[in-house]
């Protein structure tokens, strides 16, 4: 079985980016499982509260689905051309401590869906570098942006597009490949 830990970047109900990533989750081909990890309760990093009582218990818990994971798939909203806070709040929480290992050498691939006409691009570039800090190993072998995510995702932000659960189907199974060729 190969595990792959998915994060979506958002806390909205009917987020597009979390239909996005349980749409995902459901197209995974047989032998891979995607796990749907919860940001909403990662609190804001607070150096003094990290000392006073160590890695939050919500933090653990995503750390611990990470440490058991084949590969991690972020799924990212865009917020002013950038990564949306609380989602770059809930990576800087893992990565502390003994955090930081479990990020290196890791395959991680990026995803996201905006209701804009450019899907995402600019933040999915800006994780590069975070990605790049954290010595992951960034998939590039695909590429989904999802644009007018308006029209593709129903009011409960479930994905009703055939069109882009094919699109996403050929992802998943890209990365899950490219995670089976790199296992020892
Ligand atoms: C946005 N949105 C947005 N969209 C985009 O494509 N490029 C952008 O730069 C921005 N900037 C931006 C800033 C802020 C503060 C907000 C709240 C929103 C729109 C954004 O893509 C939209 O709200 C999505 O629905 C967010 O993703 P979820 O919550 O649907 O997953």
């Amino acid at each position: 079985m190969t595990t792959i830990l998915g994060l979506s970047g958002s806390l909205r109900r009917a987020s597009f980016n979390s239909g996005l990533l349980r749409a995902a989750r459901d197209v995974a081909p047989e032998g891979v499982r995607i796990v749907v990890g919860d940001i909403s309760a990662v609190p804001l990093y607070n150096g003094d509260e990290e000392a006073a009582h160590g890695m939050p218990p919500a933090v653990a818990a995503l750390n611990a689905h990470l440490a058991e994971a084949d590969g991690l798939l972020l799924v990212t909203p865009e917020y002013n051309n950038g990564i949306p806070g609380v989602f770059k709040n809930a990576i800087d929480w893992m990565s502390r401590g003994e955090g930081l290992r479990l990020f290196a050498g890791k395959p991680v691939a990026v995803i996201g869906a905006s209701p804009g006409g450019f899907g995402t691009t600019q933040a999915q570039t800006h994780w590069w570098p975070v990605l790049r800090t954290l010595r992951t190993r960034p998939w590039w072998d695909g590429r989904l942006m999802v644009s007018r995510a308006g029209g593709l995702f129903d009011a409960d932000g479930t994905l009703t597009d055939d069109k882009t659960r094919g699109q996403l189907a050929e992802f998943v199974a890209g990365f899950a490949a490219g995670l089976r060729k790199d296992r020892p």
